[in-house]
């Protein structure tokens, strides 16, 4: 855990004047510069894309794309965006193009006496991905005297086979350890500091199993629609686009052994394990579903087969619940329920953990299923902490029980917003630490475990946008005995 410190390097971005560079990738970069480390180490931002514009443009662009984020008010804004950015073209990607491109990068690296440690950031759609790592390097800029780092946004690939050929071709050019896939809940502060909460109060710890827990829930709930991405969207459905990478992340999170060190081998090592025990999920276990739309009063959010970019007949799964389980001696017969998906009353991202019931009823004269168990749930996004739900008496007489919560608010208690999850990756890139990027094998596993699901998949039942999914996602629970449990 040692703080690793940034080392002067250039940064470069392919895909420079795309939407993710706007909304991310500048404000993180920018937002960083505020350490001080950047500026000090000599870091420069190398935008690279299609567009040909003067480097006065671009950072013009970038600057009145940072003005409309958080960036607003910082007076140092225009300074920055004139001192640190710098771009080129690489008109349609030819290899003459990256050639250009590479010897822009060796005039900025002579003229800043940078040491030719480089990041290529490719913000790029998926399948521009594999000629831009060819051409990057046929134009010899994946070797230098320094390190090279590759970042990678998902999708990495769209089933096993795919995210295999991928991972292939990647490592024809690229050392696994250059290779950085991002996947941004790993990011999240709170994601993080799942992590410190498990293995720092080992209270919970030694409660962290089969003998002390009934089930595991996992909701990652958005209120928007598909919004401009509908023929993504499409392509790929929820399974794909929240389950496979988001969803099992935090699954693995959850459920690791205790690493032998907080290092990224050791952490990678145990999230795998958790992954290679879960067997393959029962399709009965698993519910698609699709958002109609809602009407009330005159106002109308559209359903998904309306929204720009979808067939109006498509039977793509806009929300996913499924049940799967662990295989290993801390969770057999503990179930994980997961379910994902748009449109769904509000967003929220939160883990549950139900503890079992007392193994007998003391207070014999009550109602057996008046007593809540006891509960504690994580709140991931947005309003960050926890709950402890547990039994207290209410007041007076009869004798009867309340459930109330012992609650910790992570912005009540440290105020302020929480670092955003690109600046976390971003920082992580420069200082050459894995931890919370995604290995080869840990994607290629999660795409084994979905693939059987993506080939028998059923046409998805309809719910109404601004509802928590269909009712065979409830039914799903009350098979097992359980119900969806939403905390504070
Ligand atoms: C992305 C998905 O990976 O995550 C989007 O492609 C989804 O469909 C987004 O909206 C959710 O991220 P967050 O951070 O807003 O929960």
């Amino acid at each position: 855990m040692a703080e690793l410190s940034v080392e002067p390097h250039l940064f470069v971005i392919l895909g420079a004047t795309g939407d993710l560079t706007r909304r991310k990738l500048l404000p993180a970069l920018f937002h960083l510069r505020t350490y001080g480390e950047l500026e000090k180490q000599n870091t420069l931002i190398l935008g690279a894309a299609q567009p040909e514009m003067s480097e006065e443009a671009f950072r013009l662009w970038a600057y009145e794309s940072l003005n409309k984020s958080g960036a607003r008010n910082a007076p140092d804004l225009r300074r920055w965006c004139n001192e640190s950015l710098h771009y080129q073209s690489v008109s349609h990607g030819e290899l003459e193009d990256y050639e250009r491109l590479g010897k822009y990068i060796w005039q900025l690296e002579s003229t800043r006496n940078l040491p030719e440690n480089r990041v290529f950031y490719l913000a790029l759609p998926p399948t521009a991905v594999p000629t831009a790592v060819e051409r990057l390097s046929q134009a010899c800029l994946l070797k230098s005297r320094g390190w090279v780092r590759v970042v990678f946004e998902k999708p990495f690939g769209h089933d096993f086979r795919s995210a295999r050929a991928l991972n292939t071709l990647l490592h024809r050019y690229l050392d696994e350890s250059q290779i950085y896939r991002i996947d941004h809940y790993l990011g999240k502060e709170t994601v993080q500091n799942l992590l410190a909460f498990r293995f720092a109060n080992p209270i919970f710890e030694s409660l962290w199993n089969r003998d002390s827990v009934e089930c595991v829930q996992l909701t990652v709930a958005e209120d928007i629609g598909v919004e401009h991405r509908g023929a993504y969207y499409n392509e790929a459905g929820a399974l794909r686009d929240m389950v496979q990478n988001h969803l099992t992340q935090l699954v693995t999170v959850v459920a690791m052994e205790v690493p032998v060190s907080f290092d990224a081998d050791a952490i990678q090592a145990e999230k795998l394990k958790v992954l290679h025990s879960i067997p393959p999920i029962n399709p009965r276990d698993i519910v698609f579903g699709q958002y109609r739309a809602w009407e009330f009063d005159g106002q109308r959010i559209p359903g998904y087969r309306e929204e720009k970019g979808v067939p109006p007949d498509s039977w793509t799964e806009t929300f996913v619940a499924l049940k799967l389980e662990i295989h290993n001696w801390r969770w057999r017969g503990v179930p994980f329920y997961l379910r994902s998906g748009k449109r769904l009353p509000r967003k929220i991202t939160q883990v549950a953990v139900t503890f079992r019931p007392a193994p007998t009823l003391v207070f014999r004269s009550l109602d057996p299923g008046s007593l809540e168990p006891n509960q504690l749930v994580i709140t991931l996004q947005p309003s960050e902490g926890f709950s402890l739900a547990f039994s207290v008496k209410t007041p007076g007489r009869p004798f009867s029980f309340t459930n109330r919560a012992l609650q910790f608010d992570y912005k009540q208690a440290f105020g302020g917003e929480l670092p955003e999850a690109y600046e976390t990756l971003l920082r992580d890139v420069m200082i050459g630490d894995q931890t919370l990027f995604v290995t080869a094998e840990f994607t290629e596993t999660a795409w084994r475990l979905y693939d059987p699901l993506l080939a028998v998949k059923r046409d998805p039942a309809f719910y109404t946008a601004g509802t928590w999914g269909p009712i065979e996602a409830d039914q799903l629970l009350e098979r097992y005995g359980h119900r969806w449990q939403l905390g504070w």
